[in-house]
């Protein structure tokens, strides 16, 4: 199996920069988050526009806990915000929203929002955002070993593996955008990206707009995946 179809169907999002966008403006970290929630919306609009179907955003990891107070507080309100957003729009939106990661951490009202999101927009048959949220890849895969190990399965296959994740149903990322200039995973879907494509580009996430978006797709479109053969 070589080359590959010319839109990735699903894309992976790292969105980072948020900081330094708004220390380069003198404002605080808090409104490069805000401008980084405007950015996945004009993400997401640019993604049913060129017929991705699925849209991964790394939205807070399970190591971000170690931010100051302060900005993990006003992360967890913008998110509030978001799912808010998202309920309130749900009806003209035709987008299914999941979202991943250890629910637990999260604060019983988000946990309430995220359920209450979840199923407003599970009939939605365009494209499927999944939020990943107190994400880590580790714990996902801690997780899935856990799940085996109650099921007695103690010599899992990958088929196994795939099925204790937290979206199973999910295609693996065929392409992954990291913004910022720094070029790791970050914890990021360990599992799901053994063969993806990694675009790395130098725009802060809050600047990312839909023609960032469209020099990723066209890059990918020249990629040649092989997948281990020739
Ligand atoms: C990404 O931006 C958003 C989150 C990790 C929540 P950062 O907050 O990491 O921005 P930088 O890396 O400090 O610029
Ligand atoms: C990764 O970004 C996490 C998210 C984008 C949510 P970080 O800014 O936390 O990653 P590191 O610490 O630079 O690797
Ligand atoms: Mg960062």
């Amino acid at each position: 199996m070589s080359s590959s179809s010319p839109i990735p169907r699903h894309i992976a999002i790292i969105m980072d920069g948020n900081g330094r966008w708004a220390k380069q403006k003198n404002l605080p970290r808090l409104a490069g988050h805000n401008a980084g929630a405007k950015a996945v919306e004009r993400v997401i609009s640019a993604a049913q526009k060129y017929g991705v179907e699925f849209l991964t955003f790394y939205a807070f990891s399970t190591e971000n806990w170690a931010r100051p107070q302060e900005e993990v507080q006003g992360l967890m309100k913008l998110l509030e915000q978001t799912l808010d957003k998202y309920a309130k729009t749900a009806e003209k939106n035709n987008f299914r929203l999941l979202v991943s990661g250890r629910k637990e951490p999260l604060s019983p009202l988000i946990q309430e929002k995220i359920l209450r999101v979840t199923q407003a927009t599970a009939h939605k048959t365009g494209l499927t955002v999944n939020l990943a949220l107190n994400y880590g890849s580790r714990a996902e895969l801690l997780d899935a070993f856990a799940q085996l190990a109650a099921q007695g399965i103690s010599a899992p296959t990958e088929a196994d593996v795939q099925r204790c994740l937290y979206q199973p149903a999910l295609p693996d990322p065929d392409l992954l955008i990291r913004t910022s200039g720094e070029k790791r995973l970050s914890n990021f879907l360990l599992w799901q990206c053994a063969y993806t494509e990694f675009y790395f580009t130098d725009v802060l996430w809050p600047d990312f707009s839909e023609q960032d978006f469209k020099a990723a797709l066209d890059e990918y479109s020249r990629r040649t995946r092989r997948f281990g053969g020739i």
